[in-house]
């Protein structure tokens, strides 16, 4: 995925420097061009042939060769990378990059790289917390460079706070989001439901649906990936959320799913009601196992609380609201129907009518009603691409996103 972009990883001297190495791996194996520049104090915490290594690349240490005075040319080098990630850096890096201090290859190459620059602070929570810090972090903010913050944890000082550098894997996605997705959804909440939910019936039964949540999952990983800060609110599944900014919030039943989506809609620019939701629940299940007696079982059923609908009459200014549609018959009439009655701002149809659509597969083919009139068919793909296709035709409608 990453083939032929130029990738300049600059490392300075923190303990996080050992982690480099699979960061410059998870990028050699997507296929980047890496290149490793450091600082003579991140020899330190993480040899430079170890780095070599990796990116099967010469790492650059020192401004020139003293045994022959060739030159090490940071103008070239800087000027080679697509993007230049900083990780780990010191506070006495950030403090020179603010600066404009260049004393080292690693500093004389930041100043002179014309790309986009990331980076990744590491160092103690004090130290981390300092103004002069926090002075600087604003400066670099300013020049448009990315902050790949910090996480909270157990540091190398045994102390606990925030100063830990992101993890590779983290930063590693940071990265490909960088060069594959556009940022449409910066700064905007989602608010996404999916998977099926559980109505219990007596201690150990309960009625449920086929759902397995996929499709929920890849709108969170893509809509996190845009930019977006995702809130996920999961029936039972076996998935996890891949992106980091995806928060999910289990729940169990239809009556536990509406409580958290009403509790989270307020604060959301965007809403898609994923989940295949129970309609009817048991009207009183029963607190012991019930027993097996006579031929047949009636259990009486109430209808639960339509959520789509019920965010559709509390929609806000400004809010988006999709739905989805699962249909065996005529499925564009009741998908247009859904979209007028739950006051809906677009209903993803998908049929179950079509072969490697609907629920449990790895693809799905919607047609997508928005409530301006228009319609899209998206043809059989992964779940992924078609919760990218469904992002963009949120963005068509809504330009405020963009
Ligand atoms: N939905 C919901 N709450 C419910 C039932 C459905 O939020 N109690 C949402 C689903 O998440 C989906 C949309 O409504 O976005 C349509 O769900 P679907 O099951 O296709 O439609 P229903 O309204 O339940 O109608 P029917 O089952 O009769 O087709």
């Amino acid at each position: 995925m990453l083939k032929g972009k130029k990738i300049l990883i600059g490392v300075t001297g923190g303990i996080a420097a050992y982690k480099i190495p699979l960061l410059v791996r998870l990028l050699k194996k997507e296929g980047a061009e890496v290149k490793v520049v450091m600082t003579p104090c991140a020899t330190d915490f993480v040899t430079p042939l170890t780095l070599s290594t990796v990116s099967q690349q010469p790492v650059l240490i020192e401004p020139y060769n003293k045994t022959d005075g060739s030159w090490n040319s940071h103008v070239d080098w800087g000027r080679w990378a697509d993007l230049f990630v900083l990780a780990p850096v010191t506070a006495n890096t950030m403090a020179k990059m603010a600066n404009g201090i260049a004393d080292n290859l690693l500093t004389t190459t930041y100043l002179a790289a014309k790309c986009p620059v990331m980076f990744a602070p590491a160092m103690d929570l004090d130290m981390f917390n300092h103004p002069t810090t926090r002075r600087n972090i604003e400066t670099l903010l300013s020049f448009g460079h990315r902050l790949i913050a910090p996480q909270s944890g157990e540091l190398a000082s045994g102390l606990i706070g925030t100063g830990r550098m992101e993890e590779p894997e983290v930063i590693f996605q940071i990265i490909r989001d960088f060069f594959f997705r556009s940022r449409d959804f910066s700064g905007k909440k989602v608010l996404i439901s999916a998977g099926p939910t559980y109505e219990r019936i007596d201690p150990v039964r309960f009625i449920g649906n086929f759902s397995t949540g996929k499709m929920g999952y890849a709108l969170a990983d893509e809509a996190a990936a845009r930019g977006a800060e995702v809130t996920l609110v999961s029936g039972p599944v076996s998935l996890s959320a891949n992106h980091p900014s995806v928060r999910v919030i289990p729940v169990t039943s239809a009556a536990q799913m509406a409580e958290a989506c009403f509790a989270e809609a307020p604060s959301s620019d965007v809403i898609i009601m994923a989940a295949a939701v129970a309609d009817y629940t048991p009207s009183n299940p029963a607190s012991e196992k019930i027993k097996k007696a006579g031929e047949e079982l009636t259990v009486a059923l109430k209808k639960t609380t339509d959520i789509l609908a019920e965010l559709g009459k509390r929609k806000k200014a400004g809010q988006f609201i999709a739905g989805f549609a699962l249909e065996t018959t005529n499925e564009n009439e009741h998908a247009i129907g859904k979209l007028k009655n739950k006051n809906a701002d677009m209903i993803v149809l998908n049929s179950l009518n079509d072969e490697g659509a609907g629920f449990g597969h790895d693809t799905n083919k919607v047609t997508i009603f928005t409530a301006s009139g228009s319609r899209t068919d998206v043809p059989l793909k992964s779940k992924k691409e078609i919760a990218g296709a469904i992002l963009d035709a949120i963005v068509r409608e809504q330009p405020i996103i963009a």
